[in-house]
């Protein structure tokens, strides 16, 4: 996830901005810059760690200048590089800005921007920003900025520099957090507090729409009509320890917490009114009829957001769907052809099993598109299209907003070719449409109380094994929830089809034995309902989790956690948001070490 810091006052601005950006490290990122404002302004940037850029800044002789922005980069539009690098200039030099979001407009803009004969030199989404500045620049920065936010969609939080105002720093937001840090004859914006928290423990939130204005002696605020907006600061009393990791105790926390965001930006840029643009990939009527199989591969967590994709294409496209290992599929002679959809699923983008799948797949003659993380990873590079989900980087070793995130986008993939294929009502697609839309809101939800959640995954942190089962698309969720549990609490869970546990595994069911039921599929409540009855007749407890509509099955079960209401067809995302707190929780009270579990690293480059 990118950072930001911004400083004026009366200190060197260039090494409390490196500092600043060395505390935004944990966040994560392929590339940083600064920019400093002495008479004019001087950017030193570049691909790769802080450590590259500090030494850059010394060879390059950064000018003594009091003020200045700095930003870390996780790329989502361009590959890393240099050019790419944060902060962008203006085409006359005299604007500057660094970026934390995504612009959802920024090729239209960017076409009517170079049509005036604005010249471009990045592949950046951000880039439209400080162009727009300099085009829209009217003498006050303040009316200036309330016109760029008028032309801007998307998300951002930016800071900016103007050659013009000298002492001046300014910023603006939407929907991407930024909090101006007040110190003492110096102040600061910074995308956490971690970045400022070493000079100020004052801060203020700068709200959507807003501008904040900053001189070394005094900070205004503006709404997006000008007019003047007090504020109240706030005491942040962290050890800067804690400040890394966004106050959260682990990376899995704070990312488990990332995944509102993390889905609206994977969902929203690609919803357009009434229609799903899915960037430069192209389901033309010709194409989409032509596939007479999809085949899904991907490893672990990717996998399993394939099985979930599999339920949701097939009953919505009527294609068969495979979703297959990326480790078995290779080795199997698979079934694949060029009328075939080869969708290769990966965070990492770099799984050597997954890498080799896709080339496989391609070989074989079929059309393939990766859902990926990680901008211009291998995969990513080597698909003949690609679909990037944006989650931001994952640091935790156990993928949680990667796997949301690749669901979505299985959801609007699956979504889209239903329509083109004319199969979906228009009432249909539209109230799926809107149900995905509304994933962030309903996730949100459910991490504003995680307290059951909490109590019942401490009560099981001493059980040996835990079994999950659920029917169809449960069934596929259940699979996700039982890996997270093993690999971060190291318990034995294994998940069933529901159905299936009477063919053997049922032996195993004891007193005492903990199952999770999965009952969110209205039309198979009833026989949930005679799976959960099977295992408490054999002793087990059974914990279920069902929709607020059901609440039904909390009393046949031996406790409930409750989703938020939503179409049968998506809750996977939110039983994988309660699954993944339920296994942290266990985790944290069996003081496993979370964000690092024994023998797993977090992209797996070998066969
Ligand atoms: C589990 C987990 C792994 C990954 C798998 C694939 O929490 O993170 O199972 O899902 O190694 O990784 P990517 O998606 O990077 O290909």
């Amino acid at each position: 996830m990118c950072g930001i810091i911004g400083y004026v006052g009366g200190k060197k601005a260039a090494p409390i901005l490196l500092k600043g950006l060395q505390r935004l490290e944990y966040r994560g990122y392929d590339s940083s810059g600064i920019a400093v404002l002495n008479g004019s302004i001087r950017v030193t940037k570049t691909c790769g760690k802080v450590a590259t850029l500090c030494e850059k800044v010394s060879e390059n002789n950064m000018p003594d200048g009091v003020i200045g922005i700095g930003h870390t980069r996780w790329a989502t539009h361009g590959a890393p590089s240099d050019i790419n690098s944060h902060p962008h200039l203006s085409a006359d030099g005299r604007f500057c800005i660094v970026h934390n979001g995504i612009i959802e407009n920024f090729a239209e803009l960017k076409a009517d921007l170079t049509a005036h004969g604005i010249p471009f030199k990045s592949e950046t989404d951000s880039e439209v920003i400080a162009q727009l500045v300099q085009y829209l620049y009217d003498g006050d920065m303040i009316s200036t900025l309330r016109n760029v936010m008028e032309r801007l969609s998307g998300s951002y939080a930016v800071g900016v520099l103007c050659a013009d105002s000298p002492s001046t720093l300014y910023a603006i937001r939407k929907d991407n957090p930024l909090v101006v840090g007040l110190g003492q004859n110096e102040n600061f914006i910074a995308s956490d507090f971690a970045a400022a928290l070493e000079h100020t423990h004052n801060f203020v939130q700068l709200n959507d729409y807003e501008i904040a204005q900053l001189t070394a002696r005094a900070v205004t605020f503006f709404d997006r009509n000008g007019k003047s907006v007090e504020k109240t600061p706030y005491r942040v009393d962290w050890d800067i320890s804690l400040a890394e990791k966004g106050g959260y105790p682990h990376f899995m926390l704070k990312e488990i917490y990332e995944q509102p965001k993390a889905i609206k930006d994977t969902v929203s840029a690609r919803i357009k009114g009434d229609n799903i643009v899915l960037d430069r990939i192209e389901f033309s009527a010709s194409n989409v009829n032509s596939i007479n199989r999809i085949n899904i591969i991907g490893c672990g967590s990717a996998y399993h957001a394939g099985i979930v994709g599999k339920h949701f294409i097939e009953k919505y496209c009527r294609i068969s769907v495979n979703c297959e290992l990326a480790s078995e599929y290779i080795y199997s002679n698979p079934i694949t052809d060029n009328r075939t959809l080869t969708v290769v699923i990966s965070q990492s983008g770099e799984t050597a099993d997954s890498l080799a799948a896709l080339r496989l797949a391609k070989k074989l003659g079929s059309h393939t598109i990766a859902i990926v993380n990680v901008l211009h990873s291998a995969i990513a590079r080597e698909a003949d299209d690609v679909l990037y989900t944006y989650a931001g980087p994952e640091i935790a070793v156990a993928t949680t907003k990667g796997y949301t995130t690749q669901v979505a986008a299985l959801y609007l993939i699956g979504l889209k070719i239903a329509k083109v294929k004319h199969i979906i009502s228009d009432a249909r697609y539209s109230e799926l449409l809107n149900e995905i839309a509304r994933l962030p809101e309903k996730v949100s939800e459910i991490l504003k109380d995680t307290d059951k959640i909490k109590q019942y995954a401490q009560s099981y942190a001493d059980h040996k094994c835990v079994f999950f089962i659920g029917r169809g698309t449960d069934y596929a969720a259940s699979l996700e929830g039982a890996l997270k549990l093993k690999e971060i609490s190291y318990i034995h869970a294994e998940a069933y089809a529901a159905g299936e546990l009477k063919h053997g595994t049922i032996s195993l069911i004891e007193n005492g034995t903990v199952t999770l039921a999965l009952v969110t599929q209205e039309d198979l409540y009833a026989k949930m309902l005679s799976n959960i009855k099977a295992v408490q007749s054999r002793g087990g407890s059974v914990l279920a989790i069902s929709s607020q509509k059901n609440m039904q099955i909390g009393k046949e079960s031996d406790g409930l956690l409750a989703i938020p209401d939503c179409d049968d067809d998506v809750t996977p995302v939110l039983t994988a948001v309660v699954l993944q707190l339920f296994a942290y929780y266990i985790a944290a009270k069996r003081e496993c070490d979370i964000d690092k579990p024994r023998n797993l690293a977090k992209s797996v480059t070998v066969e």
